[in-house]
């Protein structure tokens, strides 16, 4: 054999192997690094899921230390099965729009449709190094993976506003959830039909100061979620249920009773796969590292949802078939 057909044969090789490792990724390992399908880390945090076309799409806060300091990123990926994520670039780069200083926060970004304009809006929390300005910002695209224009800045109902969450109900109405530090408490507010506005009054505010917020509508009962106040350090989340969004909503337990901190992570949404054999939520959290944000990792765990209660179980390596919507944990 030449040099030169050993060296085809390599390829080959390597490439065999490749596709291997890819197909053989077939479990979601809480906590583990995980990687996109062209074997790079993912870099989603705080981040929120859009189910369009038959995909999903995973934003994400984009904090990989050799990005530039001065801007801040939204990192898109793409997945068919929720098991394997395409890299979809950056969905929006931004460059400090309200003059908040060199440590200016984005966080929490999360992606909404509008199908009355068929465009995409992005909602994202904007602060300033000491969480003083508290302002929610709100980014536009014709295409789901960007990139996305900036908009603008407000305080929803004039309120100053720190975590945000995102929830889309059965019927398509779209909803923001933020946590407002005066008032002890956090509000579930309905968006516009074409996603720039949210409207008042609110649906509904819980008195209880969570962050982290999360919502699903599951079963004919409301779960509301989020975590206790203390910055990047884990703690038990907590849930309460209702069978109107505008409560009354039952007392907070904690979401895994197991666990003093949740494993070690913090919600930040919760995704409800609708199957064909069954309806499954899985809990999105982060688990920070406050001094190497970018290595943050993701503990993504499907919820025991039972007799009106949901349950955080030990993080263990799963998968779920997408289309069923059956889990099955290795
Ligand atoms: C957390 C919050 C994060 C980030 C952090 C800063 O409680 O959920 O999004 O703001 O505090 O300390």
């Amino acid at each position: 054999m030449t040099v030169k057909s050993w060296r085809g044969v390599w390829v080959v090789v390597a490439v065999m192997v490749l596709c291997l490792c890819a197909r053989a990724q077939t479990w979601v390992t809480p906590g583990a690094v995980w990687h996109d399908t062209q074997g790079k880390v993912i870099e989603a945090h705080g981040g929120g899921i859009l189910h369009y076309g038959g995909v999903w799409y995973w934003f994400g806060t984009d904090r990989d230390p050799k990005l530039d300091p001065a801007k801040r990123y939204v990192r898109c990926y793409s997945s068919r099965d929720l098991m394997h994520w395409r890299d979809r670039g950056e969905a929006l780069v931004l460059a400090d729009p309200e003059h908040l200083g060199a440590h200016w926060k984005l966080e929490r970004p999360k992606v909404y449709y509008s199908p009355a304009t068929r465009k995409f809006v992005m909602y994202m929390h904007l602060d300033d190094a000491h969480y003083r300005y508290a302002h929610v910002g709100v980014a536009v695209s014709d295409k789901v993976t960007g990139p996305y224009h900036f908009v603008e800045s407000f305080r929803p109902l004039g309120l100053g506003l720190r975590d945000i969450g995102q929830f889309v109900d059965d019927d398509g109405q779209a909803y923001l959830i933020f946590e407002s530090r005066r008032t002890g408490g956090f509000f579930v507010a309905r968006l516009s039909a074409d996603r720039l506005k949210v409207e008042r009054p609110a649906v509904a505010f819980v008195p209880a100061p969570l962050e982290g917020g999360a919502l699903v509508h599951y079963k004919g009962l409301y779960y509301v979620m989020g975590s206790h106040m203390s910055g990047w350090r884990a703690n038990p989340n907590v849930y309460a249920t209702a069978k109107r969004l505008g409560g009354p909503w039952t007392k907070f337990r904690e979401i895994a009773p197991g666990s003093k901190d949740t494993y070690g992570s913090q919600s930040t949404f919760l995704l409800k796969v609708k199957g064909t054999r069954r309806t499954t939520v899985i809990f999105m959290g982060d688990e920070w590292r406050p001094r190497a944000l970018w290595d943050s990792r993701y503990l993504w765990m499907p919820l025991e949802m039972k007799d009106g209660g949901m349950l955080l179980r030990k993080p263990e390596a799963w998968r779920i078939d997408a289309k069923t919507g059956v889990v099955t944990v290795k």
